[in-house]
């Protein structure tokens, strides 16, 4: 090798090693978030961490599915006392937690058309937006702050939404949906809503919860609020609390 061939190996290899350094660097600079693991009786008006591993939900209860459809109601009125970490965690994946797989494909608690999956959970906590991930039965902070006032004005002003421990909003991503089944997708991914929501009614109930299914919001209202995507829409807005009354 002549030494002007040997100098230009050197400079590439050179520019190839510093590339690669600053590469790596950009990736260790962003700050890692730490997933942090709660004691399940944590009330949810105290949770501030940004990444919440949530309690494994239980497959027991004392309530049989039929007296939990007999007793299903829209409940309204909630009590002061914040419902804890262990009750929205199994709330959550009564909604959309990963309950199969089929191949490389993981299956939910309520059905979706082609396992497309449109439906994304977003849980409004007296300190922050939350969204779920099912994959992980995990809660990833999006925004900081006490919204429940604006969720509610956003929904006509119903105090529920301010009263409530927490609320789950369910929105669908249509275009996920609407790649395989074109327009009919829309409407698959609004009764999947559906499901959803019948599913945290009747968790709802078995815990000794209470909940309503708000339909009546602004859509884009309730997604400035909540400041997610414009592709998530808004279905469902589903307060939760210990009911008032039985
Ligand atoms: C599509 C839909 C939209 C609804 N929107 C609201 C709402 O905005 N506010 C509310 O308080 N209840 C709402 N509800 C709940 C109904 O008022 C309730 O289901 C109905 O009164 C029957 O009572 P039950 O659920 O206790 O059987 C809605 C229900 C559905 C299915």
């Amino acid at each position: 090798m002549t030494m002007y061939r040997k100098r230009k190996f050197l400079t590439g290899l050179a520019f190839i090693i510093s590339f690669g350094v600053l590469v790596n660097l950009s990736v260790y600079a962003e700050p890692l978030k730490k997933v942090i693991q709660l004691e399940p009786a944590v009330k949810v008006d105290q949770i501030k961490e940004d990444n919440i591993v949530l309690p494994k939900p239980r497959l027991k209860s004392n309530l049989s599915i039929e007296e939990a459809i007999a007793r299903r109601r829209s409940r309204r009125l909630y009590k002061k006392e914040p419902i804890t970490l262990k009750e929205l965690s199994q709330i959550l994946w009564a909604a959309q937690g990963i309950t199969g797989q089929v191949g490389g494909f993981k299956l939910r608690t309520a059905p979706s058309a082609g396992a497309l999956y449109p439906i994304e959970l977003y849980v409004l906590l007296p300190k922050g937006v939350y969204h779920y991930l099912p994959e992980e039965h995990k809660l990833e902070k999006i925004k900081g702050g006490d919204l429940r006032s604006d969720l509610a004005e956003a929904a006509l002003g119903q105090q529920w939404i301010r009263e409530a421990s927490c609320n789950i909003i369910i929105t669908a991503v249509y275009e996920r949906t609407m790649a395989k089944y074109g327009k009919r997708g829309i409407k698959y991914a609004i009764l999947e809503a559906g499901h959803v929501s019948e599913n945290i009614y009747l968790q709802a109930e078995s815990l000794g919860l209470g909940t309503v299914n708000i339909g009546a919001f602004g859509d884009v209202q309730v997604q400035k609020v909540l400041g997610i995507p414009k592709d998530n829409r808004p279905l469902y807005i589903m307060p939760l609390g210990y009911p008032l009354h039985r």
